[in-house]
Parts: C-alpha cells; sequence; structure tokens
C-alpha cells in the first residue's frame, strides 16, 4: 500500500443573492469604480443580508451544494471543519451547527480561524488527519460573513470585503495525489494593523460601554498589510517550488488568496508565472477572507485536470501566510 495523501474529491459554493456594485458604494462613501478596479480588481461583492443568517448559513449551503454536486451520503462524513474568521456565536462552534444542519449526523465538527489564511491552514490540518488513518471523509469549508464586521462608512475596508462559502471533501489517496507539501508562517507582531479590536476576550463588550468610533468593526493599515502580503506570499511561493524542484512550467495553476488582484499579480510575477497560470475571482467577490480558495476552486474546477500542478498561496490577519504544493485528484464529469 502507498504512502495515504489527503485529496479533494468534490466542491462546493455558496454566494448569497445581494450584489454590492462598486456603483452602490460610490453613493456610500467616497470613493469611484475606476479608483477601486484599478487599486484592487474588485468590480462587486455579495452580501448576506437577513438578520439571523450568519457564517453558518453561508458554509451549511455551500456544503448542501457539494453533496448535490458529488452525491456523497452526508452520514458517511467523519468531521466538519469550518474555516472562519466570523463564527456564528462567541462559545457555539459554527462547524457543529453545519455537520448537524447537512445531517453529517456520525461526524463531529469544529472551527479554524486564521483569518484569510484558515483555509490554506485547515488543508494542513484536514491532511494529517486523513494522513493518520483516523478519518476517511473530512469536510473543509471556508466561509465568512465579512460584512457582519465591516463599517460601511469607512472607505479603507468596505471596498474590499464580501461574503460567500466554499466547500471542499477531502478522502484520502494512494497515487500521490492531494497535499504534497507545505510551508506555513505566523508573525503574532503583525496583529496591530488588521484587527477587529472590541468583542473578543481583551476588550470584551460590558453593559453600559460606549465605544469608540471604529472600534468594533475591521480596521487595517492598509498599505502595511499589502507589503507584507506581497513580499510573504511570494516568498513562501518561492520556497515551495524550489523545495519541490518545480520550475514554472511545472505549475499548471496558481490559486492565490483573493485580496487584491495587485497582490495576485506580484506573486505571480515573482514566481515566474504567466496570466493563464492565475486562477482569479476577486472581481466578482472582492476578499471572502477564509472562502477565497475554496470559491477559486470551484469557480475552476471543469478546467482542473487530475494530476494538475497547484499551488497555494495565501497572506491574512495575525499575520499569518504561507503556500502549499497540491496535485489535483481529479477530472470532472
Ligand atoms: O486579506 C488580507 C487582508 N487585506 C489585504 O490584503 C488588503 C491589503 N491592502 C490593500 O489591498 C490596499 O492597501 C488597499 C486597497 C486597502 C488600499 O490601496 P492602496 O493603494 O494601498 O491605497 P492607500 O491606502 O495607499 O491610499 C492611497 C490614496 C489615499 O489618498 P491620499 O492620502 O494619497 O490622498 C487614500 O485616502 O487613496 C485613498 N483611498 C481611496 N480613494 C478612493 C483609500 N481608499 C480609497 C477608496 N476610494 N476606497
Amino acid at each position: 500500500m502507498g504512502k495515504i495523501t489527503a485529496a479533494i474529491t468534490a466542491v462546493g459554493k455558496y454566494l448569497p443573492d445581494y450584489v454590492l456594485t462598486n456603483k452602490i458604494l460610490e453613493k456610500m462613501v467616497e470613493t469611484n469604480d475606476e479608483w477601486i478596479v484599478s487599486r484592487t480588481g474588485i468590480k462587486e461583492r455579495r452580501i448576506l443580508k437577513e438578520d439571523g443568517k450568519g457564517t453558518g448559513y453561508l458554509a451549511f449551503k455551500a456544503a448542501e451544494d457539494l453533496i448535490e454536486r458529488s452525491n456523497v451520503d452526508p452520514t458517511t462524513i467523519d468531521l466538519v471543519i469550518v474555516a472562519t474568521a466570523t463564527p456564528d456565536m462567541q462559545a457555539a462552534n459554527t462547524g457543529a451547527y453545519v455537520a448537524s444542519k447537512i445531517g453529517a449526523l456520525n461526524a463531529f465538527g469544529f472551527d479554524m480561524d486564521s483569518a484569510c489564511s484558515g483555509y490554506l491552514f485547515g488543508m494542513s490540518v484536514v491532511a494529517a488527519f486523513i494522513e493518520s488513518g483516523k478519518y476517511k471523509k473530512v469536510l473543509l469549508i471556508g466561509a465568512d460573513k465579512n460584512s457582519s464586521m465591516i463599517d460601511y462608512t469607512d472607505r479603507a475596508t468596505c471596498i474590499i470585503f464580501g461574503d460567500g462559502a466554499g466547500a471542499t471533501l477531502f478522502e484520502p489517496n494512494e497515487e500521490g495525489l492531494g497535499l504534497r507539501d507545505e510551508y506555513l508562517r505566523t508573525d503574532g507582531s503583525g496583529r496591530e494593523f488588521l484587527r477587529v479590536l472590541r468583542g473578543g476576550s481583551s476588550f470584551p463588550f460590558k453593559k453600559g460601554d460606549v465605544f469608540g468610533e471604529h472600534e468594533c468593526f475591521a480596521h487595517q493599515d492598509g498599505r502595511t498589510v499589502f507589503k507584507n502580503a506581497v513580499f510573504n506570499m511570494a516568498d513562501v511561493s518561492k520556497h515551495i517550488l524550489e523545495r519541490n524542484n518545480l520550475k514554472t512550467g511545472d505549475v499548471n495553476w496558481l490559486a492565490a488568496h483573493q485580496a487584491n488582484k495587485r497582490i495576485i499579480d506580484a506573486t505571480a510575477k515573482r514566481i515566474g508565472l504567466d496570466e493563464s497560470q492565475v486562477m482569479i475571482n476577486i472581481e466578482k467577490y472582492g476578499n471572502t477572507t477564509s472562502a477565497t480558495l475554496p470559491l477559486l476552486l470551484a469557480d475552476y474546477e471543469s478546467k482542473l485536470k487530475k494530476g494538475d500542478n497547484i499551488v497555494f498561496a495565501a497572506f491574512g490577519g495575525g499575520f499569518s501566510w504561507g503556500s502549499i504544493f497540491y496535485k489535483w485528484a481529479y477530472n470532472s464529469k
């Protein structure tokens, strides 16, 4: 028996119906379509509007789509992991809710948070579970309702973020396909530059509190995050290519976190890839945090071929970042 690797065998996605276009944002903050497109590549993003529906709903819908597309029996799923920076509630894990909602009655569920690197780090966790032989079917969902932490009067953040979810099913593979190598990094000094200050355990909500402007919303020092993202995503991707003796011509796809098209272009350029090798959907969804990578897979599934070499790369709050070398495991029907 060959070494067991963890490979994606099915994908699914969910985007809420409401489309927040650049034109609509022009009426909300001082910005314009030309600035947003040229500085970020984003044309529109989706927003989950209904009260009472959170990330768990997005994740459940993406998982439901995966189940419909693949005919997997939910009762055979062992584990459901939701990568998210915006869980439904504190102290009540969203993964457990999603597992129950899809009828994964024999599974347990939990959440993972590493901001925009959450799904990438989740791939590593799933691979460890599968390689151990303990679990055979693991659902990894990247989902975020970013609109829950955005101040729609702050033009530095409201133009970037959107809501969405992507779901992937991982199973053991004995042909050497799936996750082959990873290089994951963090630097805790970066947390000052991208965060929601209030509502966590450092600065919890207290009865009668009056908060300063923006304290309850996502705040970022865009330029600092941008510089770190460009440098670090390119650095780890280069490292993963060299360590696996991959020449740029061997890479079929770069699947990079969709935060800003200029960051993605810079990463691709630094490792010598051209546009045709780069997955892109930022123009439609903006930055969906943990959902960007599985949404890319769902959107590009029909183009992917068994054996394709994919380099994943992400950068996010924390700071956290990394790269994964992955071999795609199936041809879509
Ligand atoms: O997922 C990981 C987390 N996030 C990221 O990776 C995002 C990283 N950062 C970025 O993508 C970019 O820094 C932004 C898109 C947030 C901003 O783009 P930038 O090119 O770094 O702009 P900037 O912050 O350097 O601002 C340039 C100018 C400023 O005006 P002045 O000071 O030059 O007069 C800003 O006030 O653009 C202004 N500006 C805007 N103008 C129109 C900032 N936001 C806007 C806006 N519309 N929405």
